[in-house]
């Protein structure tokens, strides 16, 4: 009870202006996480490939948890199926695709589609490449290297994967996320990965803290369909890395033009 008094109290104090106050929380945070931290180092093996990623690659990653599941958003799936109906042979990047549910999904709806499937987490793409797929469909470790060796494709989807702890930020109230997950490195991917979509090819960018429509790639994309991210139920931010409070929901499909 008396400890649960101290966290909450310290807490109330990690948005403080003062400078010393917000250092003292800082440390006294960390020295009471430490414990907890090299517990799940040495003994969770998602933790620890996460913290590596992190490590190594800050300016690449953006959302860490692999959480993901089969056929997650069939709203999506389903225009994008209508977009291209007609259409057989063509290349999708499910960039972000964790342990590779998301890519055998999209084999469900475009049975002759090429799929590759990227993500930045080697422990979630050991996952994948012990799938059963078959010969046009592979995995990639997303650097921007091996990305850019692909080619390019006619849909790429960025699912859940434009955000940080997204509930952390909505259970602390946090109303700027410059320091966890800055507008700027959303709006450089949205730019790499849009010279990556042959001209009238989709990008998909669904349940994410930043809107494509405020990066200075918007004029590039026109908005297809009807799906939004209705269902994200999450803060939002503008392209300041401001809270967005009753924001109409973000569109999701884009069409390159
Ligand atoms: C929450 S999962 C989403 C998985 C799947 N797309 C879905 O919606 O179910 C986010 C994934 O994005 C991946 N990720 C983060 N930054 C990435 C990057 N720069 N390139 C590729 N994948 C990245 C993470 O490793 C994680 O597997």
């Amino acid at each position: 009870m008396m400890l649960k008094k101290i966290k909450n109290m310290i807490a109330q104090k990690r948005n403080s202006g003062n400078r010393f106050i917000k250092l003292s929380v800082s440390v006294l945070t960390h020295i009471y996480h430490m414990p907890r931290f090299v517990k799940r180092i040495c003994f969770d093996p998602d933790f620890r490939y996460v913290r590596i990623m992190r490590l190594f690659h800050p300016n690449l990653v953006h959302q860490t948890t692999p959480v993901t599941c089969s056929n997650r958003y069939p709203e999506v799936f389903i225009e994008c199926l209508g977009y291209f109906a007609g259409t057989e042979n063509i290349r999708i990047l499910s960039f972000g695709c964790s342990t590779g549910e998301e890519v055998l999904t999209l084999r469900e709806y475009f049975p002759h589609a090429t799929i590759v499937g990227a993500d930045i987490n080697k422990r979630s793409l050991k996952t994948c490449r012990k799938l059963p797929v078959d010969e046009k469909i592979s995995f990639v470790y997303s650097t921007p290297k091996n990305l850019k060796e692909l080619g390019t494709f006619d849909a790429i989807f960025c699912m859940a994967v434009f955000q940080r702890t997204p509930h952390h930020i909505a259970n602390a109230g946090i109303t700027d996320i410059s320091e966890l997950y800055p507008f700027d490195k959303f709006e450089k991917q949205i730019v790499f990965l849009r010279d990556m979509i042959n001209p009238q090819g989709l990008l998909i960018v669904h349940f994410a803290q930043y809107s494509l429509a405020d990066t200075c790639a918007a004029s590039g994309f026109k908005a297809y369909g009807n799906c939004t991210q209705i269902t994200y139920g999450l803060p939002v931010f503008d392209k300041n890395c401001k809270l967005i409070e009753d924001a109409p929901p973000f569109h999701s499909i884009y069409i390159k033009v």
